[in-house]
């Protein structure tokens, strides 16, 4: 029985970075005949099951969109709602996760948010900069776009600065230059809600990712459903571009 060592051999390997859209969370509460922020309030135990999860099923990185840099135009009572939301869980959590081993980042433009929120982040970025367990990095004030145009103007000034020639610039350097320079680019993006679109998150760094799309609505969306999604990652064959023969 020599198969069983070949197929362990070949087993495809789990993602590494799985980054989420976590999408649906008005409709779930629309559905109920409750107000949005219900919806987002009930999204943040999916956020405490998928972490948790994330951390049994040994993924290294995980990124969640929280809040788009499109996002600031929705009504007030919205965006403060869904504000407090992240003062409650960086709260209630950050003692949990830097006890499991969890480092916290934030990617977005900081610039819009309020000064108390920024503190939370900074001191949570801080306080579990050594841990290596699983990478959490929020996307709040975030979008793709802009993070692109912030890495070229960046080269921009040092091409002017005559320290960088423009023939220098690879997809290389550019990376090095966005926010998440030093955390690998998500083999698997998964957005929930039925909706099949990017709606400008990681745009750069999900170049090569597997894409799956998920029915259910994030609050919804659990950790089984994690562990399938997972799963049919691994039966996808990745060629970045290649034959893949
Ligand atoms: C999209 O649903 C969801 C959001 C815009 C917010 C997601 C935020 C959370 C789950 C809570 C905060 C997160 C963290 C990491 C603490 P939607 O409102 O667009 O839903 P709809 O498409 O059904 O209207």
């Amino acid at each position: 029985m020599s198969q069983p060592v070949v197929s362990q051999a070949l087993a495809p390997s789990p993602p590494r970075h799985i980054a989420i859209i976590m999408d649906g969370n008005g409709r779930w509460a629309k559905a109920r005949g409750l107000p949005r922020n219900l919806g987002h309030r009930q999204g943040i135990d999916t956020v405490r099951d998928v972490v948790r999860a994330c951390r049994t099923l040994r993924i290294e990185y995980l990124t969640l969109y929280a809040f788009s840099s499109e996002n600031w135009k929705r009504p007030e009572t919205e965006v403060a709602g869904l504000m407090e939301l992240l003062r409650l869980f960086i709260r209630r959590e950050l003692d949990d996760l830097w006890r499991n081993g969890v480092r916290i980042r934030m990617i977005g433009d900081r610039s819009k948010l309020a000064p108390d929120i920024m503190q939370l982040i900074t001191d949570a970025e801080h306080k579990t900069r050594d841990n290596r367990t699983l990478t959490l990095t929020i996307a709040l004030s975030y979008g793709g776009q802009d993070e692109i145009v912030a890495a070229c103007r960046r080269l921009a000034e040092q091409v002017a600065a005559g320290k960088l020639q423009p023939a220098e610039i690879t997809p290389d350097l550019l990376a090095a230059n966005l926010e998440t320079a030093g955390i690998p680019d998500p083999d698997l993006v998964i957005r929930t809600s039925g909706e099949q679109r990017l709606s400008n998150f990681l745009l750069w760094q999900s170049a090569y990712s597997e894409l799956i799309f998920v029915d259910k609505l994030w609050p919804d969306f659990s950790a089984q459903d994690l562990a399938g999604a997972v799963e049919e990652f691994q039966r996808r064959e990745r060629r970045y571009g290649g034959s893949g023969e």
